[in-house]
């Protein structure tokens, strides 16, 4: 089972942005604790991170055709990224948006998510443990695990 884990733009700068909002790990340790946790649910984690919504696109279109999930960052394309959207809804894949911080409380432009509507699920504001938390929920659902 394969799993994308796709970042958006600025996001190849964590570590340095902001880290009283996006914390103190850089994306290479997220991937790495990812990659790990992977390991453990015996599933493979496929990283990908761009600036650029068209290099994201191309990443989807040529990666979802043997892949079983997708866990986005999309960055600020969250709320503006029509392309980006499109392209993931065409997958048909299930999709778990994720946000480091919580984009509710933060300005009024970023409570707003295009991608949301087609996202299976969302998490914002649980740091980096929300991409693992995100990986965890979406390998039991697709290995049809109980709640029990
Ligand atoms: C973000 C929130 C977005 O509003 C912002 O543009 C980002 C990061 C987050 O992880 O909290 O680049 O997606």
């Amino acid at each position: 089972m394969k799993i994308l884990v796709i970042n958006g733009p600025n996001l190849n700068m964590l570590g340095r942005r902001d880290k009283e909002i996006y914390g103190e790990k850089t994306l290479a340790e997220i991937d790495s604790l990812l990659k790990k946790q992977g390991e453990t649910l015996d599933v493979e984690v496929a990283t990908f991170q761009s600036n650029h919504e068209g290099a994201l696109i191309d990443f989807i279109q040529q990666q979802s055709g043997s892949a079983e999930g997708i866990i986005i960052n999309p960055g600020a394309l969250t709320h503006y990224g029509f392309s980006l959207r499109d392209a993931l809804a065409d997958t048909k894949l299930p999709v778990i948006e994720i946000h480091l911080s919580n984009i509710y409380t933060r300005e009024e432009w970023r409570a707003k998510s295009v991608i949301a509507p087609i996202a299976k699920g969302q998490i914002s504001g649980l740091g980096w443990r929300g991409y693992i938390a995100a990986l965890q929920t979406l390998v039991a659902e697709l290995k049809g695990e109980s709640w029990e």
